[in-house]
């Protein structure tokens, strides 16, 4: 760690300790896996700075909202929330309020704060998450606002993470986008794409490992494009091997993939190594070419389907889920046919669905958009009873085989132990509450429309 950040830490550390009680802190992050990885970190650094982490923003002495941009309702959610701290606010005027994450490194959100949100303390983009022990510093000994929406950089390696899972780690691998799909305000809240180095995430991975962890996430924006700003001669699919070479009981996932870079050689990693979920969460957003070309997705519904048919050539029911929008502007009946067409040819075990949310900043956003929300609402409903029925039926194929499955909590209806197999499916079975964080071998017996159910196999 770079020895200001560590005086900055000591500068918070010195004044908390004179509080009557030690200091209590809030975060709050939405939005992404990568942007929960954030907020691990945010969490690591307030809590070397003496505060103890609490749930409720009310009694906080410090509340920090790590905020998503991708969808106009997270960011609804976002500022009503922040709305309701005001009052807090006035009833405790010392308590710190901090505004960061994706819609932090936006100029109208800047603005907005600057404008309309007075008793924000503290705002900081992503790039500047390490800045935040010298911004509460700057707001503890100068009393004044302190802004920091740095230019896009690596963020620091060797931050001190506080983990919200002791088995299940998320590893950022990349960070940024570059490839603008014409919807996606990503590129413009998280730059262009920077490759941690292959030995610091190996080292990462080795360590959590060590420490009992047993799933690694890789995360990034397009982890297929892994290396490409390197020096260094890597592939994601190299990554992905040598993590695997890492000695211990632990499964691998990862994502996001683009479809566009996300080839033979992906899958066969997946498939060679035994570590690897056998899994692709390949985000597809569309079926029809017209409104792919539209988006800027840089491949065909037929150039998507080569990779899913080359994994099936593998694994006959190789598991896959992905990402679709319904609602893109002027998507037409047709278009959102070639959609459902798609999901009925793949048959995902899991769809992530979101209805077309139009971000300023971005190209789509210019589009004369002439679809009622009505309709969006319809094709969504349609879409959803679709996979429903997908999921119904391809789910059986699991009936009889026995799942090694990562177990991660209970289900709140029932009682039972929840997890997740190899396939990314969720799998309940009756268990005792004590095997959460490890593997259990698990003999299904029927399939619902969410998920799989079994008994436990005794070793
Ligand atoms: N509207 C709706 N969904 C979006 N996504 C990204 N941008 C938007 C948007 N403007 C979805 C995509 C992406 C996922 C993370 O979020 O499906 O894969
Ligand atoms: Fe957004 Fe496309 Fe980049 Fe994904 S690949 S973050 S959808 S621009």
């Amino acid at each position: 760690m770079e020895n200001n950040i560590a005086e900055y830490i000591d500068l918070v550390k010195k004044i908390t300790e004179k509080y009557d009680s030690p200091p209590t802190a809030c975060v709050h992050s939405y939005g992404c896996q990568l942007n929960f990885s954030d907020g691990e970190k945010i969490k690591g650094l307030v809590s070397q700075m003496g505060y103890s982490l609490i749930e409720n923003e009310e009694n906080a002495d410090l509340v920090i909202f790590n905020t998503c941009a991708v969808r106009e309702n997270a960011e609804d959610r976002v500022f009503g929330n922040l709305g309701s701290l005001k009052h807090f606010k006035e009833q405790r005027p010392n308590m710190i309020i901090a505004f960061c994450g994706c819609l932090a490194a936006l100029d109208k959100t800047v603005e907005r704060i600057n404008n309309s949100y007075k008793y924000v303390d503290i705002l900081f983009s992503p790039s500047a998450l390490d800045k935040l022990p010298k911004l509460i510093s700057e707001k503890l000994s100068e009393g004044k606002r302190a802004f920091d929406v740095n230019e896009y950089r690596m963020p620091m390696e060797g931050l001190v993470q506080k983990r919200d899972s002791s088995f299940k780690a998320s590893v950022p691998i990349m960070f940024g986008c570059n490839n603008f799909c014409t919807y996606c305000i990503v590129p413009y809240v998280r730059g262009r794409e920077r490759s941690r180095r292959p030995e610091d995430i190996i080292r990462e991975v080795e360590y959590l490992v060590e420490n009992g962890y047993k799933e690694i996430m890789l995360l990034g924006q397009n982890v297929n494009s892994y290396g490409r700003d390197l020096d260094e001669d890597i592939t994601f699919p190299e990554l992905l091997r040598r993590i695997n070479g890492i000695d211990g009981d632990f499964i691998v996932r990862f994502m996001s993939s683009h479809p566009k870079d996300a080839g033979r050689e992906l899958i066969d990693a997946i498939i060679e190594c035994e570590k690897v979920g056998k899994h692709l969460h390949l985000p597809v957003q569309s079926g029809s070419d017209r409104i792919l070309s539209e988006m800027n997705r840089r491949y065909t519904a037929e150039k998507y389907l080569e990779t899913i048919d080359y994994a099936r050539s593998r694994i006959a029911d190789f598991s896959f889920s992905t990402d679709i929008i319904v609602g893109f502007p002027n998507e037409t009946d047709e278009d959102f046919e070639k959609t459902l067409d798609i999901m009925r040819y793949v048959k995902y075990d899991n769809i992530y669905s979101f209805i077309y949310s139009k971000r300023s900043g971005t190209k789509a956003a210019l589009i004369d958009d002439r679809i009622t929300d009505e309709q969006k609402g319809i094709r969504m409903r349609k879409l959803l009873a679709l996979q429903r029925e997908i999921t119904s039926e391809s789910f059986e194929r699991f009936i009889g085989r026995t799942m090694r499955v990562l177990v991660d909590g209970t289900d709140k209806k029932t009682g039972m132990l929840t997890g997740k197999s190899s396939e990314f499916v969720i799998v309940r079975f009756e268990g005792d509450k004590s095997l959460i964080g490890s593997f259990a071998d698990v003999e299904i017996v029927s399939a619902q429309n969410w998920a799989v159910t079994g008994k436990i196999k005794e070793k």
